[in-house]
Order: C-alpha cells, then sequence, then structure tokens
C-alpha cells in the first residue's frame, strides 16, 4: 500500500463527509487513535474537538504524557474527568464480556454522549483497525470500539456517525502512517494498549484498590521490558489469591502474571524469552508491591491464548 496516498485519501475524506460541521475524537494515546488525531486535524483544524477521557483505568501519568506530547504539535486536546462514571459501571462485574460491554456503554452512550451532545459535534473519529473488525466478526472477542460490525447503530442509538479511518489497516500499516505523519518515536514505538485499558488485565472485578495494583505492576513491567523492542509487554492480576509467607506469616496474596509477546500484527504471538535474570528483577519488585506475593511468567502463544486476559 502507498501510504503517502492513503494519508491523502483519508484526509479529502474526512473533509468531504465532514463538510462544514464539527467533529469530535478520543483520544488515548496508542498509536490508533494519534493517527486518527493528525488526519483529523490536518482535514478539519479547529473544527476537530479532542478529548482524553480520563476513565480511571489508565496507566500511571498517562493523561498528563498524552497530553504533552499533542501540545508539542500544536494540537490541543482537552482531559475529561470520568473516573467515577467508569467505577460505578464496573462495579460488581466479573464476567469478561460484561466488563467490556460496561467500557463500551459508559464510554459512547453516557460520556461520549453527553460531549458530543454539548460540543454539537456530528461525527465521531474513530480508530478501528482491520484486526479489531476481523476478530469481532470471527467472534473471538467484542472489541470494545466495534459497533456497526455487531449490529449497533451509532446514528440512531447515540445520534452520532463514525468515521473510522484506519479499518483498513493493521498495527503494522498503522504505524507506517504514524511515522508519515511526523508522530514522534514515543508514539510510533509505543507497545499496543487496549481501549478497556486495565480493566483487559485484571481477572474479577475492577476495583481502585486492585487497580492501583496492576497500576504499579505494568508500570515496573514496562520500565524494565522498555528497551527488548518486542511487540507488547504487560502485567495481570490474577482474580485469585495464594498463600505466601512475608515478615515470617503466613499471607493470602495478590498474583500478578506478567506477558511479554512477540508478534506481527497481533493475529499470532509468541511468548518471548527473556532471560532468567531479568525475570527475577521483575519478580522482586512485583513482589514488593503491597499485598501481591506471587509472579508469574506466562508462557502462551496466541493461539490458544489471547494476549489480554479480558
Ligand atoms: P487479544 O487480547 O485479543 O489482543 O489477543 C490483540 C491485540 O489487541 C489489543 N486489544 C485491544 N485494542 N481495544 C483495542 O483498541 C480493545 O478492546 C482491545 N482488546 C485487545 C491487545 O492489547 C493486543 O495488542
Amino acid at each position: 500500500m502507498d501510504y503517502k496516498v492513503f494519508v491523502e485519501e483519508q484526509i479529502a475524506s474526512i473533509r468531504k463527509t465532514v463538510g462544514n460541521g464539527l467533529a469530535i475524537n478520543a483520544l488515548s494515546g496508542g498509536v490508533d487513535s494519534s493517527v486518527v488525531t493528525v488526519l483529523g486535524h490536518r482535514a478539519l483544524g479547529d473544527r476537530l474537538k479532542t478529548v482524553f477521557i480520563d476513565n480511571a483505568l489508565m496507566r500511571q501519568d498517562e493523561p498528563q504524557r498524552v497530553v504533552r506530547v499533542f501540545a508539542d504539535m500544536c494540537i490541543p486536546v482537552e482531559v475529561v474527568d470520568a473516573r467515577r462514571e467508569f467505577l460505578q459501571a464496573l462495579a460488581g462485574l466479573t464476567d469478561p464480556e460484561d466488563k467490556r460491554n460496561a467500557v463500551t456503554r459508559t464510554f459512547y452512550s453516557k460520556v461520549f454522549g453527553d460531549l458530543v451532545r454539548k460540543s454539537g459535534a456530528k461525527y465521531l473519529l474513530h480508530g478501528t483497525i482491520l484486526t479489531d473488525i476481523e476478530e469481532t466478526v470471527a467472534g473471538i472477542k467484542r472489541q470494545h470500539n466495534i459497533l456497526a460490525q455487531v449490529g449497533i447503530d451509532p446514528q440512531q442509538e447515540y445520534g452520532y456517525h463514525v468515521l473510522e479511518p484506519l479499518e483498513t489497516l493493521r498495527k503494522d500499516g498503522v504505524r507506517e502512517v504514524a511515522k508519515l505523519l511526523g508522530l514522534p518515536p514515543e508514539v510510533t514505538r509505543r507497545i499496543p494498549f487496549p481501549g478497556p485499558a486495565l480493566a483487559t488485565r485484571i481477572v474479577g472485578e475492577v476495583t481502585e484498590e486492585r487497580l492501583q495494583t496492576v497500576r504499579a505492576a505494568t508500570a515496573i513491567v514496562e520500565e524494565e521490558l522498555a528497551n527488548t523492542g518486542v511487540f507488547q509487554y504487560m502485567a495481570v492480576l490474577l482474580g485469585d489469591k495464594a498463600t505466601g509467607i512475608r515478615d515470617g506469616k503466613r499471607e493470602f496474596g495478590q498474583i500478578i502474571v506478567v506477558r511479554c509477546v512477540d508478534s506481527v500484527d497481533a493475529r499470532i504471538a509468541t511468548a518471548v524469552e527473556l532471560p532468567w535474570d531479568k525475570l527475577r528483577r521483575i519478580c522482586k519488585r512485583i513482589t514488593d508491591i503491597p499485598g501481591v506475593n506471587r509472579c508469574l511468567y506466562d508462557l502462551t502463544p496466541k493461539p490458544p491464548a489471547t494476549i489480554e486476559y479480558v
């Protein structure tokens, strides 16, 4: 594919569809939504309003980091605090699909619906990519950002049109476009991070306390594996507890799984053979997190596993 032509076509198409109207998009800071943000701003200028929705499920310092990167590119990003709405919607849920569904509904119907109504925007630009669509259609998983493909008409249900300029690209293609658009390496080389964020890395109920645990573990894993150049790495909090010993006493503690995989486009993936020293160091730091007394390394390829746990 000629990505230069792709960029020109998408900019022209967004301009034509939105006409003189207003559009809005939610930026998570991942490569997909970052590319959509730049394409949208090139097409519409200040007729595109970009928001970062703080859904309580983000990694450490994520809102500030994302706003800074885009401020450097002269693209203003408004942070919307929706932590309470998402935590309330997730309270008491343990089923993976129910959790994803709660994030989708809260995002599109409630938080985004309100924002769109207030802004007067009739168009939502969204970073759905081909892999999301394929896996949703195949019934492997309902990605949080798929609407039309699962029979939801956003115009009818939420009152706005969804434009998905990246729906013909896979992750590798999106990265090429990101480079072409001049996005910084911090974005183009950033590992994938799912829309439902840390909710996909907590097995069982998502609570503020459990988010704090998985957020701390995520920061350690990302720091330790930052220079490996592999496709994706993460920490996952399991739903069960395990017996351990701390300060000479029995402790029933949390279990964190470390996952580090290589992949080209996320359709298949293999676990990376990390050096033992590195794993031991990660394990030591993770079991220093209060309440965590076990750290496991996941060797499972995709398939049969998926990359995320929820
Ligand atoms: P799985 O877990 O399905 O993940 O093997 C494949 C790739 O997709 C990412 N992922 C998501 N990305 N919204 C996204 O934008 C989602 O709901 C979602 N779920 C998974 C995952 O991190 C991996 O790179």
